[in-house]
């Protein structure tokens, strides 16, 4: 067990009917309020109405911001940051799902200070007072809304990059899971995907040989979110499931699975953000494409670990550890198939050609985030296993 520290101050609002509290959790912060929300799923459920009733009814003012993409980008960014300001806003308040909270976060930095907030994700300055924010969560997926982390893409230089600071949890988080009920398949599908890769990420990179709290907390969160999603497909309306699925995505990403860990990386994050931001690709759906190729990449170096999340995730017990270990990477790949998300980048009709142009990209966000043990030849070869 490692030295850490564990605060997450974000509170938490779960379930039916928390979605009425918003306008009360965010007044506490501002009474100029930015309202930042996508290209209109919130319209369609009908629970835009429900917040805006809220926030005026705890006498809000709102200055509404719609528009954010999937796979948010910076030009947006950068509008709602002039918005914020022109109005004096003094709390931003995120309807939607990661990208929706993440570009809200990156205004609540933005907002506060003069130069560019892009210098903020290249490292070259840090966040102080950022605005407050409080989200409604609509769908399960990033843990954007119990974390510190953001991600934006860079159109000008393709560049989907990443950053976390400790001022920027959400200070109040409403997840009702009543609200995800209108998601459809594919993007349940590519939630659950991303809430399973959080959490691969920190298990296949820890270098402590001996983590058994943090690893059956992993290994349960895997299951739960692959049984969870499996539910929420037969019956897209299962408050239950829904319930269960969302609750596992937020503590797949809050903090909680990486305490103890140590020095921990984010390579299979790092390699999809550049399909993203070429692509445009569901972050969920590039997941899934790059995951198998990297597992087969590492598994020989690590077949102990991979044969254990094989025995823990998918119960194999037969054969040797390198079998094993190969056993549960063709599970896990097989799983990613049974809800239709891509296994391969080919079937993101990404072709063999692009591979160089992806690994040079990468590997400046690889820069940003200090990962010393990658570089183009290495993550190459790993998209060689990606086709
Ligand atoms: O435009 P809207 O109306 O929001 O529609 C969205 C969008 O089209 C729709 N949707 C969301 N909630 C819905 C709904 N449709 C019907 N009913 C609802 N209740 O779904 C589409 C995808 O939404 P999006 O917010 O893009 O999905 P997700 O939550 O997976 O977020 C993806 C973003 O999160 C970032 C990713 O990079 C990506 O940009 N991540 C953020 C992280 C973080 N902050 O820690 C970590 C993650 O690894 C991830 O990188
Ligand atoms: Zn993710």
């Amino acid at each position: 067990m490692q030295n850490f520290v564990f605060h997450n101050p974000t509170k938490i609002l779960f379930g039916k009917g928390t979605v009425a509290s918003i306008g009360d959790e965010t007044v506490l912060l501002g009474k100029k309020v930015l309202l930042v929300y996508g290209s209109g799923s919130i319209k369609n459920n009908g629970l835009y109405e429900q917040v805006i009733q809220s926030l005026h009814s705890a006498e809000a003012t709102i200055i509404e911001y719609p528009g954010v993409q999937s796979n948010p980008v910076l030009s947006h960014v950068h509008t709602g940051i002039e918005l914020a300001k022109e109005n004096n806003c003094d709390v931003v308040c995120a309807v939607g799902g990661g990208s929706v909270i993440d570009e809200a976060k990156a205004i609540c930095a933005g907002a506060t200070v003069q130069h560019d907030v892009w210098k903020f994700f290249t490292g070259k300055k840090s966040v102080r007072n950022p605005l407050p924010l409080t989200t409604v969560l609509t769908l399960a997926a990033s843990g954007s809304e119990m974390n510190s982390g953001m991600v934006i893409t860079n159109t000008e230089t393709s560049q989907k990059f990443g950053f976390a600071n400790k001022h920027l949890y959400p200070k109040t988080s409403i997840l009702d899971p009543t609200v995800t009920c209108s998601v459809p398949a594919d993007y349940t599908a590519y939630g659950a995907v991303d809430a399973v890769a959080h959490v691969l990420e920190f298990y296949f990179t820890t270098v402590d040989p001996y983590t058994p709290v943090q690893d059956r907390l992993m290994e349960g969160l895997i299951i739960n979110a692959m049984e969870s999603c499996d539910r929420v497909l037969q019956n897209l309306n299962d408050y239950k499931a829904r319930a269960d699925l969302m609750w596992t995505a937020t503590l797949a990403l809050n903090g909680l699975t990486g305490a103890g860990l140590g020095k921990v990386g984010f390579p299979m994050h790092m390699i999809e953000h550049s399909l993203s931001a070429f692509y445009n690709v569901p972050h969920g759906a590039g997941l899934s494409a790059v995951i198998p190729g990297w597992m087969r990449y590492h598994a020989n170096r690590q077949a102990p670990r991979f044969a254990q999340f094989a025995e823990r995730v998918f119960d194999i017990r037969e054969g040797s550890v390198e079998k094993k270990a190969e056993q549960g990477i063709e599970a896990l790949s097989a799983w990613f198939t049974k809800v239709k998300s891509p296994t391969n980048i080919t079937a993101l009709n990404i072709p063999g050609k692009d591979i160089s142009k992806i690994a040079e990209n990468a590997m400046t966000l690889a820069k940003v985030w200090r990962m010393k043990d990658y570089n183009e030849k290495k993550i190459e070869e790993i998209l060689q296993k990606c086709l």
